[in-house]
């Protein structure tokens, strides 16, 4: 009978015990995220003084809570009304380059509770049917936001091509530009290992990266091989400059932003004008994935796709030195004209 007892003591104890853990747990991820969620400071002093645009915590953040299902598209036309969402377009654009951290830029800058990401490369500008739908069209593509808040969106191929800095010119000729770069042959053998995974996926053959980079009959680098044309990032960048002046661009260290993420996003806060928020708690190292993965709050974390940290294939250490030299004086110029440089060989 006493044994009876006592173990019917203990099971209550039990429960009572997982629902202290469970309340607390639960508390600690509220906290989490309401730590995220300080009112924002103004970007390019669009906002009034701190208090005039605040919007009550508690409040801010039932409305994130409810953006996360509009951006699901789930919103009526009543609640877009009521909150006063928007589809705006976007004040800063990860132009390329491919290849480069474009995606993880874009998730981990949208971790700062003044950035709305567009999900979708939304390829406006560098594709000739969709820019023959016009701005609106364009417009409608992007995610609700507060009318605080700035859309970034993300598209690589602008970078390389020829008429998309003319077209976003036209579009806004204040828009800021971010382009985030790697040392130029590790970015070419990035790109020929996402074509090659592409042919695999087909069943197809491939030739070896070897045999695209260097061209057979002058065993110098292949400059109509696009994955080497691509790192060529001086002549890129100055086509763009015929139409945007320097200041209008940042320059992302995309290896770095593997290795040590906080610091570079740091460096894009300052440059879109908005307050520090992204913190190391924002970013935790994976070790499975071997990379920097996302930290919303307490229970909501995410790591990019398998597709982004692919394993690349071996490539003969002679093309390497070879596109090393190839690539060199254009880095050099590339230092000059953005004023960052980089460890590159
Ligand atoms: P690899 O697949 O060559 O390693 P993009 O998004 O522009 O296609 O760039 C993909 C690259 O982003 C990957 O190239 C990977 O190295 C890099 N990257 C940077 N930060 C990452 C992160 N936190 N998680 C996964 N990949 C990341």
């Amino acid at each position: 009978m006493l044994f009876k007892q006592q173990a019917l003591l203990r099971q209550k104890l039990f429960v009572l015990g997982s629902l202290a853990i469970g309340s607390l747990l639960y508390l600690v991820a509220r906290v989490g995220s309401l730590d995220r969620l300080q009112p924002l400071c103004p970007i390019d002093g669009r906002f009034g003084p701190r208090g005039q645009d605040e919007i009550p915590l508690r409040a801010l953040q039932f409305k994130r809570g409810l953006l996360h299902e509009f951006r699901k598209g789930n919103a009526t036309k009543e609640q877009i009304r009521l909150h006063n969402l928007v589809q705006q377009l976007p004040k800063a654009i990860i132009i390329g380059v491919r290849k480069g951290g474009t995606r993880a830029l874009l998730e981990m800058l949208n971790l700062h509770p003044a950035v709305v990401k567009a999900s979708q490369e939304i390829h406006f500008f560098d594709n000739d049917e969709n820019y023959a739908k016009g701005i609106e069209w364009y417009r409608k593509k992007m995610p609700f936001s507060y009318p605080h808040q700035i859309t970034i969106e993300k598209s690589p191929a602008y970078f390389i091509t020829e008429e998309v800095p003319e077209r976003i010119y036209k579009m806004n000729s204040s828009i800021k530009l971010l382009i985030i770069v790697r040392e130029p042959t590790t970015r070419a053998i990035s790109d020929y290992t996402q074509v090659l995974e592409g042919k695999e996926r087909k069943n197809k053959t491939y030739y070896k990266f070897e045999k695209l980079a260097i061209d057979p009959n002058t065993c110098e680098v292949n400059t109509k091989y696009k994955a080497v044309r691509t790192s060529i990032y001086t002549k890129h960048l100055e086509r763009w400059l015929k139409y945007f002046p320097i200041e209008q661009f940042h320059i992302v260290d995309g290896d770095r932003l593997i290795t040590e993420p906080l610091p570079e996003l740091q460096l894009v806060e300052k440059f879109l004008n908005l307050p520090p928020r992204i913190s190391q708690y924002n970013l935790y190292f994976n070790a499975t994935r071997g990379f920097y993965c996302l930290r919303f709050n307490i229970v909501f974390n995410k790591c990019l796709a398998g597709s982004k940290g692919r394993i690349h294939p071996e490539v003969d250490t002679s093309v390497i030195t070879k596109l090393h030299k190839f690539f060199h004086p254009f880095n050099q110029k590339f230092y000059q004209i953005t004023g960052r440089t980089f460890n590159w060989p």
